[in-house]
């Protein structure tokens, strides 16, 4: 095994997109960031200085830190962040992971721009469980806003309204021939009549999830979130932001140029959202050379499903396995039921008070608005013992039972806030329910688990039945992931064994409604002392 080491630099840095330019912040002034590439077993050091003029911290998504929850890297969860001027370096160790993950801040809105991938390729003298692609490419799906998006953060959450919707969406930080001022820098990936490509696809974007597809092409699904599936084969993929696809494209098609193409999926009936669609060209070499793409030669451009198209969703979520049977948890210990969404406080009129009739935006998990501490990190007080930084009362369940899906009376569900955390014993096996609600509309949501990858035992539409859905369960070969979608007005079941002592944040992916409040933690107690235990934390941790 190799031991990596990495400098990040976070800078401002002047980037031009869609015919102006912006000063954006990056990692070593590029964006997308540096692509990671690594081992199973490999240990990486990244000593990150922070040069710009916010906070930040870095996030390793879906790496499991097993044994260092300090390097996880989410703002006041495991660390304080790294104020201006200062440094700290991140040391984890791969542990019997393979695939495509990737890096981002975990500071505000930040990971808008401070974002990249993390390619975790088979241990040496072993290899893929499938035939050994020529090319390897990383596409980056990305989301760009003409301003500045830590104001764009703080405008929504004084405002209590929604975002403003992006400017365009980027593939590999370009948002393609389909927007203005783009065409020339449009991402080109060449490729040989017959060639058999690996596409490692993130969706970094941050409130948005997307559709992809590329024109003509088939693409054989082969794993999602750094964990391989048992491969088939689809024309369009939806990610969320967090999950990542790896899917086998064969250069199969008259020599030729065809997009790449993303846009968004969007299930909620009243959010406004951004309806452009980014591209890439996927470029035979032996086509004309593109400064001779004449109008007979544009690239193809793909279909994309509609915005609101959840059938196709399903149909790519539900075809999703593990390769062969797994051992899936069957004895839980902890059965938990998380009623997840957006919901609405009212408040007076005013400026700060505008979201639709006199109400302010929250999200919330359990009808509890979670609010990050402020003087210290949750795996701080934990270890040190630091009293009244959180609680630790989460609600297991809701604290009304009832019809999600319909149209609840708002004044039911108003929610608390608060820095509550559920303490799961070590070595318990975890069953959560995600149940979608309607207050404010239904939607579908990407939901994120630090620290672990879990089981995808059953996903549905309307209220989860625990008596017929239950029997429904994939317990045989059910997909493994660390970002699960809950389909739109419905809900997810997934099981984990908690084996990874620390504090671990659940979330979602959409980057509005984790600073909403849709966010819980767990609290995974030390397991006996040679399985696994919360080590003290490095010397240059930041202070708060
Ligand atoms: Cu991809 Cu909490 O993060």
């Amino acid at each position: 095994a190799e031991i990596h080491y990495h400098d990040f630099v976070v800078q401002e840095t002047p980037v031009k997109r869609l015919c102006r330019t912006n000063n954006i912040i990056t990692v070593n002034g590029q964006i997308p960031g540096a692509t990671l590439e690594v081992r199973d077993g490999d240990t990486l050091v990244i000593k990150v200085l922070n040069n710009a003029r916010y906070n930040v911290t870095i996030h390793w998504h879906g790496i499991r830190q097993l044994g260092t929850p300090w390097a996880d890297g989410p703002d006041l969860i495991t660390q304080c962040p790294i104020q201006p001027g200062y440094s700290y370096t991140y040391r984890f160790t791969i542990i019997n992971q393979e695939g495509t993950l990737w890096w981002h801040a975990h500071t505000g809105w930040l990971r808008a721009t401070v974002y990249g991938a993390l390619i975790i390729r088979p241990k040496l003298g072993s290899t893929y469980p499938f035939e050994l692609p020529k090319l390897e490419i990383p596409i980056l799906l990305g989301q760009w806003w003409n301003g500045d998006i830590i104001r764009i953060q703080n405008q929504v959450m004084f405002s209590g309204g929604a975002p403003n919707i992006s400017n365009a969406y980027t593939i590999n930080g370009q948002p393609g021939d389909l927007y203005r001022c783009s065409s020339k820098d449009t991402m080109k990936f060449y490729v040989e009549s017959g060639d058999r490509i690996l596409m490692r696809i993130i969706n970094s974007a941050l409130h948005q999830q997307l559709f992809f597809t590329i024109a003509n092409h088939k693409l054989i699904v082969v794993g999602v979130d750094a964990l391989y599936t048992r491969p088939f084969t689809t024309t369009t993929l939806m990610l969320g932001p967090g999950q990542t696809t790896d899917v086998i494209l064969v250069a199969d098609q008259a020599p030729g140029y065809y997009y790449i193409a993303a846009r968004a999926y969007e299930s909620s009936q009243n959010a406004p959202f951004d309806p452009s669609t980014t591209t890439a060209i996927l470029a035979y070499r032996y086509a004309p050379c593109s400064s001779q793409i004449g109008p007979q030669l544009k690239p193809i451009l793909p279909t994309l499903p509609n915005y609101n198209d959840s059938a196709t969703v399903t149909a790519f979520t539900s075809q999703l396995r593990s390769p062969t049977n797994v051992s899936v948890p069957t004895d839980i210990t902890e059965d938990l039921f998380f009623a997840v969404g957006l919901g609405l406080v009212n408040c007076n009129p005013g400026p700060t008070c505008q979201g639709p009739n006199n109400t302010r935006f929250t999200a919330s998990m359990n009808n509890v608005s979670f609010l990050l501490p402020q003087t210290t990190s949750l795996l701080q007080a934990h270890y040190l013992n630091i009293p009244n930084v959180f609680t630790t009362d989460f609600p297991p369940v809701p604290p009304l039972p009832f019809d999600y899906t319909g149209n609840v009376p708002q004044a039911l569900w108003q929610p608390i806030f608060g820095t509550k955390l559920y303490k799961l014993k070590f070595g318990s096996q975890v069953q959560i329910v995600l149940q979608d609600t309607a207050i404010v509309s239904t939607e579908s949501h990407p939901v994120h688990l630090h620290g672990y990858n879990f089981y995808v035992v059953g996903e549905g539409f309307g209220n989860f039945n625990p008596g017929t859905d239950t029997s429904a369960f994939n317990l045989y070969d059910p997909p493994q992931r660390n970002t699960v979608t809950v389909p739109v007005g419905g809900w997810s079941v997934i099981r984990f064994v908690a084996d990874n002592p620390g504090v671990w944040l659940m979330h979602c992916h959409i980057d509005s409604h984790l600073t909403w409040g849709f966010a819980m933690s767990f609290l995974v107690e030390n397991g006996p002392e040679k399985l696994q235990s919360v080590q003290a934390p490095p010397l240059d941790l930041p202070p708060c």
